[in-house]
């Protein structure tokens, strides 16, 4: 064990800060090729660029074997009937998995598999643990009022595929239909 390496750091689920990482900001110019309704993400972009959510990821080292783990913080609001989320993605290596553990706030997970399409809908939020298997697309989605903070602990090696989703997006998407979830087909 090297006795130089920092293994502990401190994380503030309220704020979603975590010591030892760079913070990413995403916005809604980031991200907004994810929305169906990109009427109502051009009327918000009218008068704001509202962040989204943030990512602060520690990387204690990248020797097989070792974990990667990061803190994020998905502000609740919606765009049309569709709640805030992640961009989602592959792990560039395909076969790595993730757990994501739920601290504060509603929100699920969309996963889709890359061999079938198949997606499933899982709760994250306070109290939930979610297992992402290899092969999967996942996204976050922000159902609450208040922020949805969480852990994802992966494999150094994960790497983020971002690209495959970007040119065709998740085949589901999660909607507010009169106060409720509600996971649909996407256009
Ligand atoms: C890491 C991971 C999460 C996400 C975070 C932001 O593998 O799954 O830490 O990076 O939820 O989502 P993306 O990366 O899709 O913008
Ligand atoms: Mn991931």
């Amino acid at each position: 064990m090297n006795p130089e390496k920092i293994l502990t750091q401190h994380y503030n689920p309220e704020t979603g800060d975590l010591t030892g990482g760079a913070k990413v900001v995403r916005t809604l110019k980031d991200v907004r090729s994810s929305f169906q309704d990109q009427v109502a993400v051009d009327r918000i972009l009218e008068h704001e660029n509202p962040v989204l959510y943030e990512v602060v990821a520690v990387e204690p080292g990248d020797t097989p074997g070792d974990l990667h783990y990061g803190l994020g913080i998905l502000y609740p609001g919606m765009v049309g009937n569709e709640y805030y989320l992640t961009k989602g993605h592959y792990h560039e290596t395909r076969e790595a998995a993730e757990v994501y553990i739920g601290l504060t706030g509603e929100g699920a997970m969309l996963l889709e598999d890359e061999e079938t399409g198949e997606s499933r809908l899982e709760s994250l939020g306070a109290g939930n643990v979610v297992y992402v298997p290899g092969h999967t697309a996942h996204r976050t989605m922000n159902t609450g009022n208040t922020p949805l903070t969480y852990f994802g602990i992966y494999p150094s090696n994960a790497g983020h595929d971002y690209g495959a989703l970007a040119e065709r997006n998740f085949r589901k998407m999660l909607i507010d239909e009169d106060g409720t979830p509600t996971l649909m087909d996407r256009a």
